[in-house]
């Protein structure tokens, strides 16, 4: 069922509930092999992504059940420290039990994960982090193989402020012998998230969110109990979604302040976005929108997550947009199959200039990552025509119960058969 049919001509109106957070989830889930006890994740999303990390930690012997939102992993049987090449392509962020491994047995062997579809996204930055705490790092026949040699106290330079790296060494410098700084460290909200549970679990961190965290290593740690944050990245797909169908769409479930760069940008477009009390924010999108230029940055700027759908917003909103990527050398995959919809689009390296017609037209269309796939469920709301998403299994990766959600906000989405 690998193609969604997306009706268009909607005005989106309606409430939505965002899913706790992937991003946060997958590390943290991660995390729990650092436990000598059973730990229980809420608000986790029934996700494909999450289920391949599920496999992960069965593969090395953790007891992992779910019962609705809740994940209950058990470590305490944990009996391999490899992961085999067969999960470790599936999914990048399958490299981040690799911290976790090297603070719970001082070994780990790991094969390379698969690159993906919006760049080569190598490992380089974690391997020299690994390698300043002391690990022995070798890398052959595709496996990357880490030994405990001479843990020592170090300050680690992140080249770039990588959001997995950081994730990585956090968790194996947790359980460290000496004392790590982690410098040009990524501010990410799901860093913060993955602090909160490590050190709910005996750890002794500090800094997170800033770019220099100190990391004071204990000997073991805990099981705990932890509700994941909510999915930002989701909050404001659908803040685009009800701007780009001149919709009214309260979204419930969010941090207002992880949202900071979200909101600026959609306020700058002409969208009105309320934050309310309480973890809700409404979307107004009546008003004509307007062109605007957009810069993906580590957070706290502008999300390269969010980078797809905006420029869906755009091809259709009157005026010239210029975005710049700047995290991922190839996260304009999305382009072509907005120009099937009649998208005016021109890309030179990492730049793409857009000028925004006054609206897109139905086709059908191939969806090439997970939020190259959300922007085409963008495009294709606000068309008259239906449009055809084909490889929508990218969407389940990053969104869930995504039919039922755009359902209850009037948009005909059906799943048919390929
Ligand atoms: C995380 O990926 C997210 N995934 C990505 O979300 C997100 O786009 C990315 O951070 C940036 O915010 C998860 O958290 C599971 P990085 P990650 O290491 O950690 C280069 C989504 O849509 N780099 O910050 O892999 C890398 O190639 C996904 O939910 C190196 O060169 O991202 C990229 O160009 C997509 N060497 C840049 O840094 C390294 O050792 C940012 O990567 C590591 C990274």
């Amino acid at each position: 069922m690998n193609k969604l049919l997306i009706g268009g001509g909607t005005r989106v109106s309606g409430r939505v509930r965002v899913s706790g957070s992937k991003n946060a989830t997958l590390p943290i889930m991660a995390a729990c092999l650092l436990a000598r006890k059973e730990c229980i994740l809420h608000q986790v999303p029934d996700l494909d992504d999450v289920k391949v990390m599920e496999e992960v930690l069965v593969s090395l012997g953790a007891k992992v059940k779910r019962e609705n939102g809740t994940l209950v992993i058990n470590p305490e049987n944990i009996n391999s420290y490899e992961l085999p090449e067969y999960l470790s392509r599936r999914m990048r962020a399958s490299n981040l039990v690799m911290g976790a491994l090297l603070g719970r047995f001082g070994k780990a062997r790991v094969a390379y994960p698969g690159g993906c579809a919006i760049g080569q996204r190598p490992m380089d930055i974690h391997l020299k982090g690994f390698r300043e705490m002391g690990y022995r790092i070798d890398e052959c026949y595709g496996y990357i193989e880490g030994q405990a040699e001479n843990l020592v106290d170090c300050e680690i330079m992140l080249d770039f402020p990588s959001v997995g790296a950081t994730e990585n060494l956090m968790m194996a410098a947790a359980v460290s012998k000496g004392n790590t700084v982690i410098r040009n460290a990524a501010r990410e909200p799901e860093i913060v998230d993955m602090q909160n549970f490590l050190n709910r679990m005996g750890a002794r961190i500090r800094g997170a969110g800033l770019d220099v965290i100190r990391i004071e290593g204990v000997s073991e740690l805990n099981g705990v109990e932890h509700e994941v944050i909510p999915d930002r990245i989701e909050a404001g797909t659908f803040m685009v979604l009800a701007a780009a169908s001149k919709g009214d769409v309260v979204i419930e479930n969010v941090v207002a302040e992880h949202l900071v760069p979200v909101t600026a940008k959609m306020r700058e477009t002409g969208a009105e976005v309320i934050h309310y009390n309480g973890g809700t924010l409404r979307v107004l999108g009546k008003r004509k929108l307007g062109p605007v230029d957009i810069k993906t940055m580590p957070y706290p700027g502008f999300p390269t997550d969010m980078q797809p759908q905006m420029m869906a917003l755009l091809s259709a909103v009157e005026g010239t947009s210029v975005i710049v990527e700047t995290i991922f050398e190839n996260r304009f995959m999305h382009v072509n199959e907005l120009r099937r919809m009649g998208a005016d689009i021109k890309v030179e390296g990492r730049v793409a200039i857009i000028k925004g017609k006054n609206r897109l037209r139905g086709a059908t269309v191939e969806a090439t990552d997970l939020r190259a796939g959300a922007a085409l469920v963008i495009a294709a709301v606000g068309c008259e025509e239906e449009t055809i998403i084909n490889n929508a299994f990218h969407i389940d990766r990053g969104y869930e119960k995504i039919e039922e959600k755009l359902g209850a906000l009037g948009v005909k989405a059906v799943r048919i058969a390929s």
